[in-house]
């Protein structure tokens, strides 16, 4: 297993993606973990992330001593290379121009890690390659032992390493994607210098979690709180084959689901599966006590404390429960250990019914802990859930309720759900659906007149939503041919009576949210 560590780069979470892509486990942590976590973790190699700070200031995050006397492989990226240069007594210069976007660098010296690996040779033999810099700084002198491994026209160090300690760093950042060849430095550093092998695959990592899940709770009974979404239908389906009836699933049906939602999650798991799964049918609880509240913080409070009323509701009902199970998945985790309020982590807190465990006296399982979203739904598939599901958009826990402005009523929740319905099924038979990250329609409880045949209408507007977005902290619109526009609107005013008109959103996140409350 691989350690990296953490100094701050937006791209931290795209290394650890990329090692485990490569099938090697690794985890991040903080760049200050101490050095008794570090030996006791005991990595084949380490990673040493880029972050925004400068070597060159007073009291610059390193990395730990017990790193340099591991004896395994070490590569610095960006930053990483920096605090390597000044910590193993090279020097460092701010740089004149900060270099960010993309550069071709010439490979140097036939290293072990960049030998062979290009885009390009040029006329002398060397090796080109197009790579994503970022930095300010750069290494003006190599410590002992270092050779240079790569320059740019602006950097004369743009790598360098000491092949005799296994130590290498690069200025630029491979595990972007345009850094063309990123993946085969990457192998080469995991494969052939860590000596890691292949292992992290769907089927091994469902192997391990049944292993570890049985050993945590034996023969006690597992209580799960499954929403329809991916992370907790991936938990419900590994626990099924880790415990089987030892797993009962509570799913609350707040009724402002997708179309049929509540339908086909019983299907999968109860009919399909054979998961032991009580649907709670809490539509009319939700719209009595959502009547007449139209701020959208207030709804989703509403919302949040019936859910976990409920869930509590019908979990005292069950006897002998001592563990609760949660979909809490490793971008989760990162972002609490880090200590950021990311707004996700908020979210999930909200949705996995938080403060449950502590109030209910219950254990937590949480199987999916270790493992990034793609992880996730690849091991969601090996397990047997239809790829629709697994792929699926993600959907807000309150649901339809922040998707109809203002009042949520019973009638405009309906009219929402067709219209999302036909909006989303033209999206896939588009081939659309997957181009997008987010896709939803909204309803506008402000009326507008139409007129359809002879007769004159008056009625609330449909907006349309698509977005494409990596992290969902910023969006684009999608921008949607037009001819796939015009299908959508003329089946949802046609086939949905109680909709004039129908608009699509145009505004990218900032400074609209993606959500319309
Ligand atoms: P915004 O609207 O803030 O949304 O740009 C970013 C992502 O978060 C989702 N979202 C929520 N998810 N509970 C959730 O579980 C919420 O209250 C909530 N609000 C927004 C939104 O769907 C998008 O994916």
């Amino acid at each position: 297993k691989i350690l990296i560590l953490d100094f701050g780069s937006q791209y931290t979470q795209l290394i650890a993606r990329r090692v485990r892509e490569l099938g090697v486990y690794c985890e991040l942590h903080p760049w200050d973990m101490t050095d008794e976590d570090i030996r006791a973790f005991a990595p084949k190699g380490v990673i040493l992330s880029g972050g925004p700070e400068s070597v060159i200031e007073p009291n610059a995050p390193a990395a730990p001593q017990a790193v340099w006397d591991l004896n395994v492989p070490v590569l610095g990226i960006c930053y990483g290379m920096q605090t390597m240069a000044a910590q193993l007594g090279g020097k460092v210069d701010p740089g004149s121009v900060k270099e960010f976007g993309y550069a071709e660098i010439r490979a140097h010296s036939q290293s072990r890690l960049l030998k062979d690996i290009e885009d390009r040779v040029n006329d002398e033999g060397h090796g080109l390659l197009d790579v994503w810099m970022s930095h300010g700084d750069h290494v003006s002198q190599l410590p002992e032992g270092f050779k240079r491994i790569a320059s740019t026209k602006d950097v004369p160090i743009a790598g360098m390493a000491d092949e005799s300690r296994n130590y290498y760093a690069l200025q630029f950042h491979p595990e972007v994607t345009h850094t063309t060849q990123g993946a085969r430095i990457y192998s080469r550093f995991l494969h052939e210098i860590c000596g890691c092998g292949d292992a992290w695959k769907p089927g091994r990592i469902i192997e391990d979690a049944i292993e570890t899940v049985r050993k945590q709770v034996g023969t006690s009974k597992v209580l799960l709180g499954l929403s329809g979404g991916v992370d907790s239908s991936v938990v419900a389906a590994l626990l099924h084959k880790a415990i089987g009836e030892q797993l009962t699933c509570v799913f609350v049906d707040h009724g402002l689901l997708r179309h049929q939602e509540g339908d086909q999650v019983m299907k999968i798991f109860a009919d399909h599966l054979g998961v032991k799964v009580i649907r709670v049918d809490a539509e009319e609880r939700f719209l009595r006590e959502l009547a007449g509240v139209s701020d959208p913080e207030a709804k989703r409070k509403i919302i949040g404390r019936l859910f976990v009323e409920v869930f509590e509701e019908e979990s005292a009902k069950l006897q002998g429960i001592d563990f609760l199970a949660q979909g809490t998945i490793y971008p989760d985790v990162i972002e609490s250990a880090g200590g950021k309020t990311k707004k996700a982590h908020v979210i999930k807190s909200h949705h996995n019914v938080g403060g449950l465990p502590e109030r209910m006296k219950m254990k937590l399982v949480e199987p999916l802990r270790e493992l990034f979203k793609d992880e996730v739904r690849a091991i969601g598939v090996e397990l047997g859930l239809p790829r629709e599901m697994v792929y699926r958009h993600p959907f807000p826990g309150p649901g339809l309720g922040v998707r109809i402005l203002g009042e949520v009523t019973k009638a405009a929740a309906d009219t929402l759900r067709l219209a999302d319905h036909i909006f989303i099924e033209e999206l896939r038979r588009s081939g659309w659906y997957d181009k997008t990250s987010q896709a939803f329609a909204v309803f506008l409880p402000v009326k507008s007149v139409g007129v359809t045949g002879d007769g004159r209408r008056y009625e609330p507007v449909i907006a349309l939503r698509a977005v494409q977005t990596i992290d969902f902290m910023t969006a684009h619109w999608a921008h949607l041919p037009y001819e796939l526009l015009d299908v959508c609107s003329r089946r949802i005013v046609n086939e949905i009576p109680g909709v004039s008109r129908v608009v699509y959103d145009i505004s990218g996140k900032p400074p609209a949210t993606i959500e319309w409350e």
